[in-house]
């Protein structure tokens, strides 16, 4: 939500209000128009702009289709402003990688949001600079690959996770010994999450078999919502719940209200227009709801923590908060090359041996820990949801593929009795269809990083403070990549296929240091769940199911009026 947050004041747009703005706020001639001369200083063309909003109307019907029509008619290079802040936005895979990886230096952080309060400004999304660098490099093993030599899962099953951190934090082990503790971490993390899901894909089950039962059509978007909601419940704040049945439940009733959350229109208008007297205004001037939605999540989880203080550690629950709690004071620093969890650049933790030597007593404080909690809602939960909703639709759509993936799930069962983390792995069909997935609906279809300082990229000015954005969906749909790119065709996605093309033609997740932290479990959550559901049923569309989908792009990309199908018992 955050990463497309500067979307979410179109939600709220009033055309009359931004009328009564452009005429009545003109004795301000010089302010109003300052801003928008920085693109064609340095060659970027945009669309004409509107005094105090710049573009905002350009992108009132959304992003996803207005990202395309800019392009189309800008250029693969072109910008926009909203308020007085200017975008460049790119769509060529080379000028990409050199933004989010060659440069990464001086595009390290996401643009600023001067709004956010506690909790969520101390979530890694929001950090910059140092301190996002010391909190990546606190919770990358949480996220990281549990790709062990048999030798070092045995040592890691039969030390223990907490034991071996003990024996790294008194110092007491050779640079082997301690990559051995780090291993423990990372095995252990990666495993912990499974059962969870498993739990929660069981409840998503029981849900969807009474629509299975009546043969009635239903909403699909609604129950992968409570899913989502259950996974991040259960990882991110200890808290088992089945929201589908507990829709009153005191946690989901405030993560809804945080989802629901709104502005006074006008506010985000005037924010938008005149920054710098808004932003402090808002800061001090009291806000109870917000303020007391902020206070239920923080005292949740700082309860929570005194609760797993007081436990034995062979008591506590295993989950991302435990995590958390146990990386508090960490002494071995993962360096930024090994961040990149997208292009694999954790899996080398394991021979680095550098790296690790690098011993930094780095912490998180209690405020830090409410904020990454608040990771998965943030990040993880309609990202998630989108992404179940889309594979659903196009494998409804596309009877044929379900066919093919379903042949799958069955070979796959006949030789295991649960999905595991290990085992997930060998279902290279359903892997290509959730990459197919992506590719046509790329939940956060565009996200941004903010020159710090003056830097030509390519041949291509760019001025300090300016927001690059990629546009993921224009980049996925780009015919010079893929050939008929409004098909849904999951052998895009076999290995030699993808050798074929540029890396940066494809971008579900970002790419480079600052990419998605979370890729694999989100990943993992989406096959865990279609395995579990095409394991009982099949999807089939309806009258109700809405052919071509319609969607909604504010801030993520999402179907606009959910997903209905039916689903038969197989
Ligand atoms: C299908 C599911 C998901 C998709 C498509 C997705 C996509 C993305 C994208 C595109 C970014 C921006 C990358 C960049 O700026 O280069 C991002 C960042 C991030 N995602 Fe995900 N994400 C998903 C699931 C998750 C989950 C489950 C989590 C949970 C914990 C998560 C946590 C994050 C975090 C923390 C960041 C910011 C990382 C940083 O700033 O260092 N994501 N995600």
């Amino acid at each position: 939500r955050l990463l497309a947050c500067s979307i979410a004041p179109l939600r709220y747009l009033g055309p009359s209000l931004a009328l009564f703005l452009s005429l009545h706020l003109t004795p301000f001639p010089v302010y109003s128009t300052s801003a928008f001369s920085r693109l064609e200083k340095v060659g970027i063309r945009h669309p004409p702009t509107v005094p105090f909003i710049g573009n905002l109307l350009f992108f009132r019907q959304g992003f996803w289709e207005n990202h395309k029509k800019l392009i189309n008619e800008y250029g693969p290079l072109c910008g926009y402003y909203i308020g007085r802040r200017m975008y460049v936005v790119v769509s060529e895979p080379e000028m990409i990688q050199q933004i989010l990886v060659k440069d990464f230096g001086n595009f390290t952080n996401r643009m600023t949001l001067g709004l956010v309060s506690k909790p969520v400004v101390d979530s890694i999304l929001c950090l910059r600079d140092e301190r996002w660098k010391d909190v990546r490099s606190l919770l990358t093993p949480a996220f990281s690959a549990a790709k062990m030599k048999e030798g070092v899962l045995g040592r890691a099953r039969e030390k223990g996770h907490s034991e071996g951190r003990k024996e790294a934090q008194r110092g007491t082990k050779t640079p082997t010994q301690e990559i051995y503790c780090i291993f423990n971490y990372i095995v252990c993390a990666s495993f912990l999450m499974t059962p969870l899901i498993n739990q929660a894909c069981d409840v998503l089950l029981s849900n969807l078999k009474i629509y299975a039962d009546s043969g009635t059509a239903f909403d699909i978007q609604r129950c992968y919502g409570c899913f989502t909601l259950d996974v991040v419940a259960s990882v991110a704040f200890g808290t088992q719940v089945d929201s589908q049945k507990n829709p009153d439940n005191v946690f989901i009733k405030n993560c809804r209200r945080f989802f629901e959350f709104s502005v006074f229109r006008p506010i985000i208008m005037l924010t938008i227009a005149f920054p710098f007297i808004m932003i402090p205004l808002l800061r001090i001037l009291p806000n109870k709801n917000q303020d007391q939605l902020n206070g239920f999540f923080i005292n949740t989880i700082k309860n929570m923590i005194a609760l797993r203080d007081q436990q034995n550690a062979n008591e506590r629950r295993r989950d991302f908060l435990q995590l958390m709690l146990d990386a508090r004071s960490s002494v071995s620093y993962v360096g930024m090359e090994h961040f990149d969890i997208v292009n694999q650049a954790d899996v080398s933790i394991q021979e680095s041996d550098k790296a690790l030597a690098k011993k930094v007593q780095k912490t998180l404080t209690e405020d830090e820990i409410v904020g990454q909690a608040f990771i998965f809602l943030l990040a993880g939960y309609e990202t998630t949801t989108n992404a179940l909703s889309f594979a659903t639709y196009l494998l409804a759509t596309n009877p044929e593929c379900q066919e093919k993936l379903l042949q799958g799930v069955d070979k796959f069962f006949r030789k295991h009795d649960v999905p595991s983390y290990q085992n997930v792995h060998e279902l290279p069909y359903l892997d290509m269809v959730i990459a197919e997935t992506l590719r046509m609906y790329p939940p956060a279809f565009r996200f941004t990083r903010e020159a710090s300082k003056d830097c030509t990229v390519m041949g291509q000015r760019i001025p300090a403070g300016a927001i690059v954005e990629t546009a993921v969906g224009h980049l996925h749909h780009n015919p010079e990549f893929w050939p008929e790119p409004e098909k849904f065709i999951p052998e895009r996605f076999t290995t030699e296929a993808k050798q074929q093309r540029h890396p940066f033609a494809y971008l579900p997740f970002g790419a480079g240091p600052r990419s998605c932290i979370g890729m694999r479990l989100g990943v993992l959550e989406i096959k865990m769940a279609l395995l579990h559901i095409l394991q009982n049923f099949k999807f089939e569309t309806c009258p109700k199911t809405q052919i071509p989908l319609q969607l909604k792009s504010e801030a993520t990309l999402g179907p606009k009026n959910g997903v209905y199908i039916k689903i038969v018992s197989r």
